[in-house]
């Protein structure tokens, strides 16, 4: 056994890790951990002004981190996101795929446009940006590590609405272990998080009072996750505490996929 004490492994020291949609939600909850674990983060996210707030409050704490604006579904603007960091940090160490839309739409309703949309910001920004990443991480010849957001949806279905939503979680959760077979030569180590209800502005925004108490009624924990739940689910898989994993997904739901 190596004798590596906890604080060793838990340290981002001399790493840079990119969130995208890192302004508020489960992206915040991450890059905060992150941050604190010592990593220089990057909050990339298509709200410039959340992204800068962001970012302020973690710099405020005396942790390092740089806001930039970016839709992860455009191929310019991905390759800017990355140019920006490594402007910023010089290196890109960790990269999680959070940045998603769900909005719920019952498949008989729904517009071509609404399918593309959902498919571009949650599957082709995760193609984009990996991409990216793995380029520069075989470059940097260190390995690296990749953390996607899916969601138990990419196990089973949480509700009618939400079948586009449904196919690019499968698709993220299909591409994660696909990636990291690919990139398993490199050190690149590719695993995915699936969260279950998470109390975000996402979530709150296209949720009544009524509709958090049903779904916290099913949930077996009883309650609505916290989106630093995910925070530490992300920072053990971009810690050494997670160093033979990849290609595996995280169930973090309180129990919710049991019933
Ligand atoms: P949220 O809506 O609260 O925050 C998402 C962030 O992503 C926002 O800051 C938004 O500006 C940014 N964003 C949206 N489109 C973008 C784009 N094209 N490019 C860059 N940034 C963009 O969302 P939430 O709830 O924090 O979700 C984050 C991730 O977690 C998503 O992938 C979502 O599917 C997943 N998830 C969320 C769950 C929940 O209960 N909140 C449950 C399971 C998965």
């Amino acid at each position: 056994m190596k004798n590596i004490s906890i604080t060793q492994l838990l340290s981002l020291n001399q790493k840079t890790a990119i969130v995208t949609g890192g302004a508020v939600g489960i992206g915040y909850g991450i890059a905060y951990r992150l941050a604190e674990a010592g990593a220089n983060v990057v909050i990339s996210d298509i709200n410039a002004d959340a992204a800068q707030a962001a970012a302020a409050q973690l710099n405020a704490k005396g942790w390092k981190a740089v806001a930039v604006t970016a839709d992860v579904s455009s191929p310019e603007g991905v390759e800017a996101m990355f140019n920006a960091a490594k402007k910023s940090f010089g290196t890109i160490d960790i990269l999680v795929n959070n940045a998603g839309i769900y909005p719920n739409v019952p498949i008989s309703q729904m517009k071509p446009e609404d399918f593309d949309r959902v498919i571009a910001t949650n599957l082709r920004g995760v193609f984009l940006c990996t991409r990216a990443a793995t380029e520069v991480m075989i470059n940097q010849g260190h390995g690296g590590k990749i953390i996607n957001i899916t969601s138990i949806d990419a196990i089973h279905p949480s509700g009618v609405g939400l079948a586009h939503y449904d196919a690019t979680k499968h698709g993220v959760w299909g591409f994660t272990k696909n990636a990291a077979l690919e990139f398993a030569p490199h050190n690149i180590w590719i695993n995915a998080i699936a969260p279950g209800a998470i109390a975000t502005p996402g979530l709150e925004n296209g949720s009544n009072d009524e509709i958090v108490k049903a779904i916290s009624s099913r949930i077996p924990m009883k309650r609505i996750g916290d989106p630093d739940e995910i925070g530490r689910a992300a920072l053990f898989l971009a810690s050494d505490l997670s160093s033979y994993m990849t290609g595996e997904q995280l169930v973090v739901d309180g129990g919710f996929l049991l019933t």
